[in-house]
């Protein structure tokens, strides 16, 4: 198995625990920081539906949480909960944003799987090009 499909199969381990009772949409996201400890993320929904939290910043948040502010590269998985195959679940914009904060984008992967075997690779440049960082406050 290849680091990609590794992180693939945390992202859908992750996608299991998602909170989805508005949309059942179900998004798992597995982030990889620099220490090597990948950590994961579903969406979490809310009545309130903007208090909507995507997979993908769980995983940013929980990675900080816990000390970590320095990542290489993000696995994500979607699909709704009752579909037989998952599409590609690209990241929305907030979340590419939230990515730009702690990555180097031209190095950073973000892997946009639909399966282990199935997966496309960018780079966050790639997503996210002539973004706004914490350089441009410096
Ligand atoms: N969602 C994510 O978790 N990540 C994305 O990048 C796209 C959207 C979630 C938010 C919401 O719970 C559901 O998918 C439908 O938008």
């Amino acid at each position: 198995m290849n680091r990609y499909e590794q992180l693939i199969n945390m992202a859908l381990e992750a996608r299991v625990m998602a909170y989805t009772p508005y949309s059942h949409f179900k998004v798992g996201a597995a982030l990889l920081a620099k220490n090597g400890i990948v950590y994961k993320g579903c969406n979490v929904e809310n009545a309130s539906y903007p208090a909507t939290n995507c997979a993908e910043r769980t995983a940013v948040f929980s990675a900080v949480a816990e000390g970590q502010k320095e990542f290489e590269a993000i696995a994500i998985v979607g699909g709704a909960e009752n579909a037989e195959e998952l599409d590609f679940c690209p990241p929305c914009g907030i979340c590419r944003q939230v990515l730009r904060e702690f990555c180097v984008p031209e190095k950073f992967e973000v892997i946009v799987a639909k399966s282990a075997t199935e997966y496309k690779v960018f780079t966050l440049e790639q997503l996210l090009p002539e973004s706004f960082g914490p350089e441009n406050l410096a």
